[in-house]
């Protein structure tokens, strides 16, 4: 099975529009045939002038969080309907971080998958354990029902098309990063997860990236592993020569 690898950047809450255009300026006419998917996920502020600038090139650009609801009394709120009206290929749900300090929950994260696929977005579900569950050896019990969790009630064509991005808490930002061999174990076992929910085939096409403190020295580490097939990047996706050098890591 040949899965096409997904490398990711999560601005979080950095860039300007002013900023975003600049980043988009440099890498809008590199090209890799295929080779490997681009995105990048920006703050809602940056995605209008990113979609302008990355018009016909071949990075995607997604957003970092969204509401399930279509519309309604939400204020300050994003609904799938408004990313897709943008542009938006992508959408990253359930990030430790929202999960962390915007109570989001195994089941709003089940509900924005299923919101995404309906409004023609792809999801990027993040999963992951804390330094507790992983020192406790609780890491895949937890990350396995997070997985289940997070898939309930959608189809086999939309899991084909699910990208999980397995991101240990600990070591995002931290610049501790899981060794490749321990992140292909997880990841490895989210693919098991995947069969279980579903069959072998789903498992055999969904995307699972490693996340955390992946950087240009070490991508090509986890790429020589054979279930993970890409990365989410934060820190190391700010700059457009290091987000560049993420992306020739893949091929
Ligand atoms: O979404 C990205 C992750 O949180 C990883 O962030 O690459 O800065 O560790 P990081």
């Amino acid at each position: 099975m040949n899965r096409t690898p997904i490398i990711a950047g999560n601005w979080k809450m950095y860039k300007t529009v002013g900023e975003a255009r600049e980043f988009a300026g440099v890498i809008r006419n590199h090209k890799l045939e295929g080779a490997v998917e681009m995105v990048v996920c920006a703050p809602f502020t940056a995605l209008s002038a990113l979609a302008e600038e990355l018009k016909g090139s071949d990075v995607k650009v997604g957003a970092q969080n969204m509401h399930y609801e279509a519309s309604g009394a939400y204020t300050g709120e994003i609904s799938p309907g408004m990313l897709t009206d943008l542009g938006m290929s992508y959408v990253i749900i359930g990030h430790s971080e929202r999960r962390e300090y915007f109570a989001e929950t195994d089941e709003t994260v089940n509900k924005k998958a299923k919101a995404a696929f309906a409004n023609g977005l792809l999801p990027i579900v993040c999963v992951g354990e804390n330094l507790e569950q992983r020192e406790s050896g609780q890491t895949k019990e937890n990350v396995r029902e997070q997985v289940i969790r997070a898939v309930e009630g959608l189809s086999s064509e939309q899991a084909k098309q699910l990208v999980i991005a397995y991101e240990p808490i600990w070591a995002i930002g931290t610049g501790k990063s899981s060794s490749a061999e321990d992140a292909q174990d997880v990841i490895g076992f989210i693919r098991s997860t995947v069969e279980d929910a579903f069959d072998s085939q789903v498992a055999m096409q969904v995307r699972i990236q490693y996340g955390g403190s992946v950087n240009p020295q070490n991508i090509a580490s986890y790429m020589g592993q054979p279930d993970i097939d890409g990365a989410l990047v934060g820190g190391a996706s700010l700059a457009a020569d290091s987000y560049l050098q993420l992306v020739q890591g893949v091929v």
